[in-house]
């Protein structure tokens, strides 16, 4: 059981708990468009996430009751469409200023939106969004971050209690990572657009770095150099400056 947060204006004010379900993101999408007068800023959080949905169509699985599994409804109806990438790079930096103030060393943003500590991952954003016509009707932002789970079946992922060597309280955490995704998205919503991107370039991983990578089924040295307003990467191979999508290019590590 979790208790709304006392900390924010309004991210989590309003708080569905479920101790079981398959998917927050898709319980809170539903809410979002059969409820048009859901509070923004509601939290949809479990304790046991059955089928958990990560991006590119991959799956999210979690120890049941060890770490945060949650998703966020927003209406960031005073966003342009072609800014809609934005919404992962607030939530991005709201996970990182979270970490890091929490005492993980080297945190970094895997574009689009992973975190990682070192080179290991420990937590992942699902961003999904409504839209009618042309105008964003509402968006999930769907967080599954590693706390106190101890044991992975994959490699290069951690939690917050592997990286600090103790155990945390889930409530505690939940509270000041709301606060944090509530200070950005204030940014967002004041436009400060360029800050935003600021801040995401400083944290990126890999950037201006040159590393191995695949695309099209090729794989080729490049060196990341940002990304560009629509949130596509963008990489210098050879001289030369290519974009891509997440689902077009792959790190190797
Ligand atoms: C990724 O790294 O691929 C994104 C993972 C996002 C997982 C979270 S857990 C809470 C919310 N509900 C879901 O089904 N997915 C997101």
């Amino acid at each position: 059981m979790h208790k709304i947060p006392a900390n924010t204006l309004f991210v989590g004010k309003n708080l569905v708990f479920m101790p079981e379900c398959h998917s927050t993101n898709s319980l809170a999408l539903n809410l979002c468009q059969q409820s048009p007068f859901i509070a923004e800023g509601t939290v949809v959080i479990t304790a046991n996430q059955t089928a958990g949905r990560g991006q590119r169509g991959n799956t999210w699985d979690s120890e049941p009751g060890m770490n945060l599994t949650f998703s966020i409804i927003l209406r960031p109806n005073f966003l342009a469409t072609s800014k809609l990438f934005y919404l992962n790079i607030f939530s991005a930096l709201a996970i990182h200023d979270y970490l890091s103030e929490r005492g993980c060393p080297s945190v970094f943003i895997k574009w689009p939106n992973d975190m990682y500590v070192a080179d290991k991952k420990i937590c992942g954003v699902l961003v999904e969004n409504q839209i009618q016509g042309n105008e964003l009707n509402g968006s999930v932002i769907g967080i599954g971050l590693n706390i106190n789970q101890q044991h992975f079946d994959i490699e290069n992922v951690t939690s917050l209690s592997l990286v600090l060597d103790r155990q945390v309280g889930l409530q505690e955490e939940l509270e000041i990572l709301l606060s944090k995704i509530e200070a950005r998205y204030l940014q967002l919503r004041a436009s400060r657009f360029s800050s935003l991107m600021e801040n995401y370039l400083q944290v990126m991983y890999w950037l201006n770095e040159v590393h191995s990578f695949t695309a099209f089924g090729d794989t080729f040295e490049g060196t990341i150099c940002g990304v560009d307003q629509a949130g596509k990467l963008r990489v210098r191979i050879k001289d030369q400056e290519r974009v891509f999508e997440t689902k077009e290019i792959r790190y190797e590590q």
